[in-house]
């Protein structure tokens, strides 16, 4: 059955952009009085309202009421937001002037999450994910990439990706697993970073993939966690396991972004420590730069170099890092309109990181834009003129959102 779903006052089709680069809202493709033939979960095609309504006389009228901008769904392509507990504690000490680090030395951080994640079990993981999944759906995010990280060893990232796995059935956003067992060595693993690495690869990459748990692997590259040269041995083991690489790269000092560039990563995330070098470095690679708002706000840190990145020719995503300590709101568009700000970063610039850029960092060709053979994933905001979306600085928030063509 054929479905023309209008009229929109405005449709951001983010079609036939260039994935690389600055970009000036004139050059957004917008439709007035829009609409979109869908069929199967897929645009056929978009266009004229009335012109779509006289082309296809045979098909269902799903009627928009009302001024919506119409956007393609939101792809948030770094998220932690598969954990229990919470790190309140943690914040607390940090707007009282502790860094992230000290806090992390002195048993918080990223350690103290895997302990309340490898305690809760998997039923309540399973929940408290798809809450936060429907959450971020409900902001017009429709898919979700999820990492591990807070299991740290093979049971409980088996857990945490069986989770991942289960939760992605039991909400209509799609979430893309990633294996971050790289995030932190472990403590309570006897022996150095290198062993546990070679321990992650031989017992439990080959069965994320006999049980097509994940296709990608991460790795947090940073002083306190993985050096350049243990993490590029691992993920060139992970790459020759057929998994696709993204780095956690210069969130505090660089090295990362250059291992991620090196081996080809599909994209090199947070970047607040890239300087001049490493923009170079980047910018001439199909590595995605993927940067990290939430961090910076969580942290009270600076933002990543987004507007130099875009500038230099980067392909630039935004994404949330959604996760209990560095980045606990996890409102992705109120994150991306706050940079954009600081940034001087247009409203193009801004959606196109957050969906056909961001796509292509998850290495996804069949969303990110509102054009024919592409998954009917959008989101109406109710506005006539995209550009109070950001003007209201995530405030405003999508009042319809479709699914595979399907409202939720
Ligand atoms: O992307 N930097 C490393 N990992 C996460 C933080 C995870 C945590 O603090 O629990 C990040 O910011
Ligand atoms: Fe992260």
């Amino acid at each position: 059955m054929k479905t023309i779903i209008g009229p929109f006052t405005q449709i951001l089709t983010m079609a036939n952009l260039p994935l690389k680069g600055a970009l000036n809202d004139d050059q957004l493709p917008i439709i007035p009085q829009g609409g979109l033939l869908v069929q199967d979960g897929l645009i056929l095609e978009t266009g004229d309202f009335d012109l779509l309504k006289t082309q296809h006389p045979e098909a269902r009228i799903e009627d928009i009421q009302g001024d919506r901008v119409l956007l393609p769904g939101f792809i948030d392509c770094h998220t932690h937001i598969c954990f229990a507990g919470s790190r309140a504690k943690d914040y607390s000490l940090r707007i009282q002037g502790k860094t992230y680090m000290e806090i992390a030395r002195a048993g918080g951080g990223i350690w103290d999450s895997v302990q309340q994640t490898r305690a809760a079990e998997e039923s309540i993981l399973i929940a408290l994910l798809t809450a936060r999944a429907n959450r971020h759906l409900a902001e017009g995010v429709t898919t979700i990439e999820v990492k591990s990280g807070y299991g740290l060893n093979i049971s409980n990232e088996l857990k945490q990706l069986r989770a991942i796995s289960i939760a992605g059935q039991s909400t209509k956003a799609d979430l893309i697993p990633t294996c971050l067992a790289a995030h932190l060595l472990p403590k309570d693993f006897e022996g150095a970073a290198a062993d546990y690495l070679h321990h992650v690869v031989s017992n439990l990459l080959p069965t994320l993939k006999q049980e097509n748990l994940c296709s990608r692997v991460d790795i947090f590259i940073e002083e306190n966690a993985f050096d350049p040269t243990t993490a590029t041995d691992y993920l060139i083991a992970a790459r020759e396991l057929g998994f696709e690489l993204t780095v956690h790269a210069d969130q505090f000092s660089t090295g990362g972004l250059r291992v991620a560039v090196q081996l080809g990563a599909a994209s090199a995330d947070h970047l607040e420590a890239s300087g001049d070098e490493e923009i170079e470095l980047i910018k001439n690679s199909d590595t995605v730069a993927v940067v990290l708002p939430g961090a910076s706000l969580g942290l009270g840190m600076q933002y990543a170099p987004a507007r130099k990145l875009l500038d230099a020719g980067a392909c630039m995503a935004i994404a949330s890092d959604w996760n209990p300590g560095s980045a606990p709101m996890g409102d992705l568009l109120m994150q991306a309109a706050v940079m954009s700000a600081a940034e001087k970063l247009s409203s193009a610039e801004v959606f196109a990181g957050l969906t056909f850029r961001a796509a292509h960092a998850l290495r996804l060709t069949d969303r990110g834009a509102l054009s024919s053979g592409m998954l009917a994933d959008m989101q109406a905001y109710p506005c006539a003129d995209y550009r109070e979306i950001l003007y209201l600085q995530g405030k405003l928030k999508p009042i319809s959102i479709w699914k595979k063509g399907t409202v939720i």
